[in-house]
């Protein structure tokens, strides 16, 4: 990564506001996935050493400039503790006396996690006052939250302008993985795109295109795909609206575009829906596809077989239910079994490759969805633009 890092910075006996991306899936008020948490310890474990005072600072759902009691920090302050090993003080706000007398008390090796910041809209609003009495509570900015780097929010892209801002290891880790998949790949590169939409990943398509030997097209975004070819897929979920669109890529990609000529269909997008295997011209009418058949698992095989670089972003299928996951499960199995450099983009598919227990095997699972799918396109990252150069 071009960006200082921690290792660029005296932080020793200064307190650091490291922006985290501790927005995990709560359940019955406890942290249901600690990933994200477990993610960001290398970097506050670190700074711990280095004798900083670390003040955390995250989003946690989208509570739209409200406070919500389900979307109270307590249950993240919790579990890091225990993860941490040691006391970690939560303060009921991200702004204001309580706050800032928090940050003052706070000694070196100490942690303080602030409330949730969407509790106040100006986190949304990147309002620079709010950014700056953030800011105000420490000497140095740590950002280590990539999944929120795609958000051009005060505590992501408005406090680096008061302090001195640089990235954390996981911040420097996810950069790293996506740069080496994305610009400078080692050949035959590979991406894997599914999920529900294709209007969602346009963006991802072209910039991809651009670059890969093979795109492999699977989940609900293929169907417009193959309708745009002329097959006719029954109830299944195409958006019309970008026929013409996927018509271009089609002809454009020529044969690096992989479409599946197998499809697994349903009478009802249920998880107990009748169930059959069918060629891509024989979807019957009123049935819908639900994910990809075990032809289509052989031929997206025989391309990543060879592969040396492979990014995956979305699930094949509707893998939630058991009886339409397999050609997630078949993909990821692929993934595990080459020698190559292989990159889960986030979100679903680093759900769906956690649930098939073969996580270990990837190199690399991204902690962002749509901050992976923003730098997927292309885009540079408002977080990580503002942070200092090397
Ligand atoms: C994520 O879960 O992808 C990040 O935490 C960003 O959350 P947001 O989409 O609500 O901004």
């Amino acid at each position: 990564m071009d960006k200082k890092t921690v290792e660029d910075i005296d932080v020793k006996g200064k307190r650091v506001l490291v922006r985290v991306d501790f927005n995990v899936p709560l359940a019955r008020g406890e942290v249901a996935d600690d990933t994200r948490i477990r993610a960001a310890l290398p970097t506050i474990r670190y700074l711990l050493n280095q004798g900083a005072a670390v003040i955390l600072i995250s989003h946690l759902g989208r509570p739209k400039g409200e406070v919500r009691e389900d979307l109270r920090m307590d249950p993240v302050a919790r579990r890091l503790s225990e993860l941490l090993g040691q006391e970690v003080v939560k303060v009921d706000d991200s702004t204001g006396p309580e706050v800032k007398a928090a940050a003052a008390r706070l000694n070196s090796g100490q942690v303080l996690l602030l409330e949730n910041l969407r509790f106040h809209k100006e986190e949304r609003e990147n309002d620079p006052a709010f950014a700056a009495e953030l800011a105000a509570l420490a000497k140095i900015y740590v950002n280590d939250a990539f999944g929120a780097a795609h958000r051009a929010h005060a505590s992501v892209s408005g406090v680096p302008a008061y302090l001195p801002a640089v990235g954390g290891f996981l911040m420097e880790k996810e950069l790293n993985f996506l740069g080496a998949a994305l610009e400078r790949p080692e050949h035959p590169f590979v991406a894997i795109l599914g999920g529900a939409k294709i209007s969602d990943k346009i963006g991802v398509v072209e910039n991809l295109l651009s670059k890969v030997d093979a795109l492999l097209i699977g989940g609900g975004m293929a169907n417009t795909f193959l309708k745009a070819q002329g097959y006719e897929v029954g109830e299944s979920l195409v958006e019309e609206e970008s026929l013409p669109l996927a018509r271009e890529i089609v002809a454009k990609a020529g044969k690096r575009l992989v479409l599946p000529n197998d499809v697994v269909v349903a009478d009802a997008f249920q998880a107990q829906a009748r169930a059959k295997t069918v060629s891509v011209d024989e979807v019957p009418p009123g049935w819908r596809i639900l994910d990809i058949g075990p032809q289509t698992v052989r031929l997206f095989g025989e391309r990543l077989a060879l592969a040396k670089t492979v990014v995956w972003n979305g699930p094949m299928g509707v893998f939630e239910f058991p009886r339409f996951a397999q050609g997630t499960v078949a993909i990821a199995q692929k993934l595990a079994q080459i020698e190559a450099l292989t990159i889960i983009g986030g979100g679903d598919t680093a759900a769906a490759v956690r649930q098939t227990g073969l996580a270990d095997k990837m190199s690399h699972i991204s902690t962002g969805g749509g901050a992976c799918l923003e730098f997927l396109k292309g885009k540079t990252l408002p977080g990580v633009a503002a942070l200092e150069d090397k």
